[in-house]
């Protein structure tokens, strides 16, 4: 904790909380529909450790993906008067889903400050994703992200001249509330959260599009996400994060998240993939050591993670091609690789990886450009 404050006591904001909080708000409108489309992420530079409110305790950047996404509707009616309560239903796939609400509820205490109208509205909530719920595929991510954006576009239809930036930055602080990774889902395809020197306009409280050139050879590069073991979460992110409080090598693994940032933002303008991998790779394993070397300490790969960790390593060497894995807190498998090895890679994922997935499960994905209104 001590060394998470000092850390923290260091930083400054681009944009500061209070400038969240609405000034005049119209709510002469008494219905209406919102739709958002947000996808998943993958962290290139891993988030790991937070302070309270998902303030992260170091900078991560992230490919935002594609094919993985939660779509949301909001129908929302006028109430007769201010509530005491928020007042919703959540549908999920199409059936309501009680089970999900006491997150939302948290979630809307949360942001109530910045979204002051949420008590003058009864909301319906439609929510689905395009991938299976019990995949071990975080929906969080895409789920409070496209939450987020719906309320997002509420807000601005509440409101005069609201730009896309504000409109932007706005859902992605709210969606940091919801799930820290959240937040870097709104645009794409590359995305930095974290306050760090190496990027002025870097905050702790949302993403920003990566603000430097990138290379071509990173344009449409591919994730094939690898379904190793789609059973519920050993270890929930929360508990994760709070790990690092006390971890003995947090205050190492801080600043290097941060020299790794620095690094990368060479290596993408550069198109050095030899590099690009060493960060990337590296970075995963270490999310797992720090997991590995906490109290209470967890193993969250599986024998088949290592196994295709080895045969990705195997062809590499021998194809000359440029594959690499990332790993989420879980034991699924992103294997990222360019389009144009797209047809050597994908052949051999297909053949040497995919019998080390459960139920011979993946998903293609590729890197996206972010959320879309619906
Ligand atoms: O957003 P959370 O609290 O679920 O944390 C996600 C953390 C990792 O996925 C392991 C890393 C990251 O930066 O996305």
């Amino acid at each position: 904790m001590t060394v998470l404050k000092t850390i923290f006591a260091q930083r400054e904001y681009s944009m500061i909380e209070t400038d969240f909080i609405p000034d005049t708000l119209n709510l002469d409108k008494d219905h209406g529909i919102v739709q958002y489309t947000s996808p998943s992420n993958i962290a290139l530079i891993k988030y790991w450790g937070k302070l309270e409110n998902q303030i992260p305790a170091n900078p991560s950047i992230s490919f935002t993906l594609n094919a993985c996404s939660t779509t949301t509707k909001i129908e929302y009616v006028k109430l007769g008067k201010k509530a005491s309560d928020f007042s919703f239903d959540l549908y999920f796939e199409g059936l309501p889903k009680e089970e999900f609400k006491p997150k939302i509820t948290t979630f809307f205490k949360r942001i109530i400050t910045y979204m002051p109208f949420l008590l003058e509205y009864r909301l319906s909530i439609h929510t689905s994703n395009t991938f299976p719920h019990s995949s071990g595929i975080a929906s969080s991510a895409s789920g409070m992200s496209a939450l987020a954006l719906c309320l997002m576009e509420m807000e601005r239809s509440f409101t005069k001249n609201m730009t896309d930036d504000y409109f932007d930055r706005k859902a992605s602080f709210l969606s940091r509330l919801g799930s820290g990774s959240a937040c870097r889902s709104i645009n794409g395809p590359l995305v930095q959260w974290g306050k760090s020197n190496f990027i002025e306009s870097s905050s702790d409280l949302y993403g920003i599009p990566f603000p430097y050139d990138v290379h071509p050879i990173f344009n449409n590069f591919h994730d094939t996400i690898l379904l190793v073991d789609k059973g519920e979460k050993q270890v929930s992110s929360t508990v994760g994060h709070d790990l690092m409080h006390g971890h003995p090598f947090a205050a190492n693994r801080f600043k290097q998240a941060d020299d790794n940032l620095g690094k990368i933002i060479g290596v993408l303008e550069s198109g050095n993939i030899k590099e690009f991998i060493n960060i990337v790779e590296s970075e995963a394993l270490t999310l797992h050591a720090m997991m590995m070397t906490s109290n209470p300490y967890f193993i969250l790969m599986k024998p088949n993670t290592l196994s295709i960790i080895n045969a990705i390593w195997e062809f590499r060497e021998t194809s000359k091609t440029h594959v690499c894995f990332t790993l989420d807190a879980g034991a699924n498998v992103h294997v990222l690789y360019p389009e144009n090895e797209k047809d050597k890679v994908f052949s051999f994922i297909k053949e040497k990886l995919v019998p080390f997935c459960q139920n011979g499960q993946y998903i293609c994905d590729q890197i996206g450009q972010g959320a879309k209104k619906k």
